[in-house]
């Protein structure tokens, strides 16, 4: 099919995972399968501009300043594309912004690649409607960063479990649809390994079997948990897919860890407050410093008293975020 003039806007939102994806298998497929709350603040809206050309070019501008790195990761993630020759001579102009701030060390690829495959999925439809436009979504997602496939969808998803291929959405128990994530930024410094890099590493991991045991068990557990509202055994399996996650990091070969010393302060902290007062409040972590600080709304009150006057010394800034509805077109 030839290609045709097109514009699609979106807005995506991140996502934190609740069990992790970590280690992959064939092309872009997950190890284990994961399962995320997609976030309501931290979102990106990207604009793409689709124009028939002589050959594939891609321009990339964010928050107006041009971006070559970023530009050239998305033309080399089209070119993988080969069942959509549409796709090939097309000149694109991508405008993208993000809600959160940039160099916060919050990951913006799930949110942002997200965004950019739901443009995709609109112009491939606009050629060539298909049935299932979220799910096609998704899959496009996954082919340019694994996690932005769990973004596709609001409320809760998972990924591995019914596909390997696309997210599903998940429904959850009353008490766990009002989720909020009070996100404790320690670093925003760029990380010394980035996620692709990492996972990379677990293919020579000593424990990486061991780990993708664990982490179907953990799905089973966190998915029943959510199911029934049994927030405790949430909080205790959220905390302990965090600390796995980071202990992979800390014992593959190439060892590296992305904690800092803020980062272990803040978990005393938390575990003491909890013992202390018995609320649920608990963390979470993806690859890198930053704590995602996930309680439920009717203990909010206390519990951001706590994160406000306790938490903020060892942090950068907090950014207020919760559960979202996913993405919207724009
Ligand atoms: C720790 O999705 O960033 O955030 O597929 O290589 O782009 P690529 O990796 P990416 O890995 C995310 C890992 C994680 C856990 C998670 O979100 O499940």
């Amino acid at each position: 099919m030839k290609p045709i003039p097109f514009e699609a806007g979106w807005r995506s939102p991140s996502n934190i995972a609740f069990v992790k994806y970590w280690g992959k298998k064939g092309h872009q497929l997950p190890a284990n399968p994961s399962l995320s709350m997609t976030l309501k603040e931290c979102v990106s809206e990207t604009f793409v501009t689709f124009a028939p050309a002589d050959s594939l070019k891609v321009e990339l501008f964010l928050e107006g300043n041009k971006e070559e790195k970023f530009a050239s990761k998305i033309q080399k993630y089209i070119e993988t594309l080969t069942d959509f020759p549409e796709l090939k001579n097309v000149h694109y102009t991508i405008k993208t912004k993000n809600t959160f701030p940039h160099g916060t060390g919050i990951a913006s690829s799930a949110s942002g690649l997200s965004a950019f495959a739901l443009c995709l999925t609109d112009y491939l439809y606009a050629m060539n409607p298909g049935k299932n436009f979220f799910q096609d979504a998704s899959s496009f997602s996954r082919l340019a960063s694994g996690s932005a496939c769990r973004s596709v969808y609001g409320g809760f998803t998972t990924w591995g479990d019914e596909s390997d291929l696309y997210a599903s959405p998940f429904e959850v128990h009353a008490e766990m649809a009002h989720l909020k994530d009070s996100v404790l930024v320690i670093s925003g410094e760029e990380k010394k390994v980035s996620s692709t890099a990492g996972h990379g590493r677990m293919t020579s991991h000593p424990f990486a079997e061991a780990r993708y045991a664990q982490a179907k068990i953990n799905f089973k557990l966190m998915a029943s948990a959510l199911k029934s509202g049994d927030i405790e055994t949430m909080g205790k399996i959220l905390e302990s897919e965090a600390l796995t996650l980071h202990s992979m990091f800390m014992t593959s070969p190439e060892a590296y860890t992305l904690l800092r010393p803020n980062t272990i302060a803040a978990i005393d902290m938390i575990w003491n407050f909890r013992q202390e007062t018995k609320l649920p409040l608990y963390f979470t972590l993806d690859a890198g410093p930053n704590l995602h600080l996930i309680y439920p709304e009717s203990a909010q009150n206390k519990i951001k008293t706590f994160i406000s006057h306790e938490l903020t010394p060892f942090t950068e800034r907090i950014i207020e975020d919760e559960r979202g509805e996913g993405p919207q077109k724009c």
